[in-house]
């Protein structure tokens, strides 16, 4: 078991608009609602959970520097930054923890040649596209398996 039983969840740009964007695509769930299925998920498993959101690419990587290491492992949701920023990228590769990388929508069933590249996935253990919310929760049922 890891001593320290400390879950990073993090999500990129625009994410806080979940419930109200494209819900066609994303669906109607909050990131708010998200958290709390995340909250209640890691409090059976006796996990502390630092979720936040951020739209600056460089604060997600400051706090990613800064909460990562250490970590039982991080789930994020790089948004946009999935698709360019191989300074995330560079980050979540330096830590070395456990990573899953979750999209709420399936990247490969999207319009736009540019959503089906993710520059980040090759830093993740894996990637969950698709399954909606769940994803998060699916995600944290990977890392509590392979948690030592
Ligand atoms: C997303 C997919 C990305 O392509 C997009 O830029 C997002 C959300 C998802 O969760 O499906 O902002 O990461």
């Amino acid at each position: 078991m890891n001593s320290t039983r400390r879950l990073v969840v993090a999500n990129g740009p625009n994410l806080n608009l979940l419930g109200t964007r494209e819900p066609e695509i994303y669906g109607r769930t909050t990131l708010a609602e998200i958290q709390a299925m995340v909250d209640a998920r890691a409090a059976e498993l006796g996990w502390s959970v630092s979720f936040f959101q951020t739209n600056h690419e460089g604060e997600l990587i400051d706090r990613l520097q800064r909460e990562g290491p250490g970590a039982l492992g991080i789930v994020i949701n790089p948004a946009a930054f999935t698709h360019y920023s191989y300074a995330l990228m560079d980050c979540l590769r330096a830590i070395r923890v456990p990573i899953v990388e979750v999209h709420i929508s399936n990247l490969f069933a999207r319009a736009g040649a540019f959503r089906q590249q993710s520059v980040t996935a090759p830093a993740a253990a894996g990637i969950i596209s698709g399954l909606g919310p769940h994803g998060y929760l699916l995600a944290m049922e990977y890392l509590n398996a392979v948690d030592e």
